[in-house]
């Protein structure tokens, strides 16, 4: 299969895409956080390919992309109205609330469950294709199951050539990071996976909202399937780097002294930036800490542009778990396994 990149810009490619949807074929395209391979969501054959083609394990439910709050009440049992409530403030956004599914939501999106993830995209293409084609889009990123995820067309292209027909063409992605998944469907909200929107965001609307303990701790069993897998990997080893900034500083250095035979690579803040940019070696600014958008942004893109060079190892900078931070590290966790030094 030859796999093409378009856009939109050309007026009938949306019919295109339309038609590669409504006959149960795949098509990735941006969102505002990442890339999505998305498939009709109503359709289970068309979901399966998904799966296929990620390589992605059954048990790993899917959320469903819709473009306004008809398409998602039609997915939702009970729980309409705290959908509502909140839907109403965050979408069209980078949230999916998980709540109770209806009948026409096939069990291979939820992976049996009885609750269904459910989010209203705010980027102008993925609004576009979901509307045309007239049906929920399910849609993890679109990358092979374990990467980081794709923030543009080529990463996705990378990943996904030969697969399937079509790529649309966003340009970068604004987040750069999935998702905020809550649910809604157990009695006290709670954050399965931080993203886009912060808990701190969450919490002015919702004072109860919790974040499920295996985000906060290592070793709990996540609430959400999804967590439990090791996720976002660079093909380079890779650790963070903890501690005070003249810490940090100088456990590189002394990190670069006793590995002199390999190729390491650096993603640091601005702010120790400067300590390490003379060095003959690959180092990623990856904005100030105070920028936590910025850094969000970049870190998908960053680590695979390091793998890209060949770096056998990346240490990366740890940064405070506050605001988007928690989202930022729980990222950085996984796709260093938790690794520090
Ligand atoms: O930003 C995003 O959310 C991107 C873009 C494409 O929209 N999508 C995305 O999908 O990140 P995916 O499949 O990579 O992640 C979906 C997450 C997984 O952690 C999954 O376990 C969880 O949502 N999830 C889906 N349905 C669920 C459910 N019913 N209950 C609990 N967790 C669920
Ligand atoms: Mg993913």
């Amino acid at each position: 299969m030859k796999t093409q990149i378009i856009n939109l810009e050309e007026k009938e490619n949306i019919n295109l895409i339309k038609d590669i949807i409504q006959s149960g074929d795949l098509v990735a395209f941006p969102t505002e956080t990442v890339y999505g391979l998305g498939a009709d969501g109503l359709n289970p054959e068309a979901v399966k390919k998904i799966f296929e083609v990620k390589g992605r394990p059954q048990d790993n439910p899917l959320i469903l992309h819709v473009s306004d709050f008809e398409m998602a009440q039609k997915l939702v049992g009970e729980d309409l109205e705290s959908l509502m409530e909140i839907g109403e403030i965050f979408w069209p956004g980078p949230l999916t609330l998980v709540v109770k599914k209806s009948e026409i939501v096939p069990d291979i999106i939820t992976a049996g469950l009885d609750t269904v993830a459910i989010r209203m995209p705010r980027n102008e293409i993925a609004l576009k294709i979901i509307k045309f084609s007239n049906t929920p889009i399910a849609a993890p990123s679109a990358n092979i199951s374990g990467r980081p995820s794709p923030t543009d067309a080529d990463t996705c292209f990378n990943d996904l050539n030969g697969k399937i027909k079509y790529i649309v063409d966003g340009g970068e992605t604004e987040i750069g990071l999935e998702s905020t998944v809550l649910d809604l469907s157990s009695d006290i909200p709670t954050i399965l996976r931080p993203g886009g929107v912060t808990f701190e965001q969450l919490q002015k609307l919702i004072p109860n909202v919790q974040v499920d303990k295996s985000i906060l701790k290592e070793g709990e069993t996540p609430k959400s399937p999804g967590q439990k897998y090791k996720h976002y990997a660079p093909n380079a080893d890779s650790y963070l780097v903890s501690g005070s900034e003249d810490q940090k500083i100088e456990k590189i250095k002394n990190f670069l002294d006793y590995n002199k035979d390999k190729k390491i690579s650096l993603m640091v803040t601005s702010e120790i930036y400067d300590k390490f940019e003379d060095l003959d070696l690959e180092v990623i600014d990856l904005g100030s800490k105070k920028n936590l958008e910025q850094i969000g942004s970049v870190i998908f893109r960053s680590m695979r542009h390091l793998d890209s060079l060949g770096s056998d190892i990346i240490l990366i900078e740890e940064i405070n778990a506050e605001g988007l931070g928690l989202a930022i590290m729980n990222r950085l966790k996984k796709s260093t396994s938790n690794r520090y030094i």
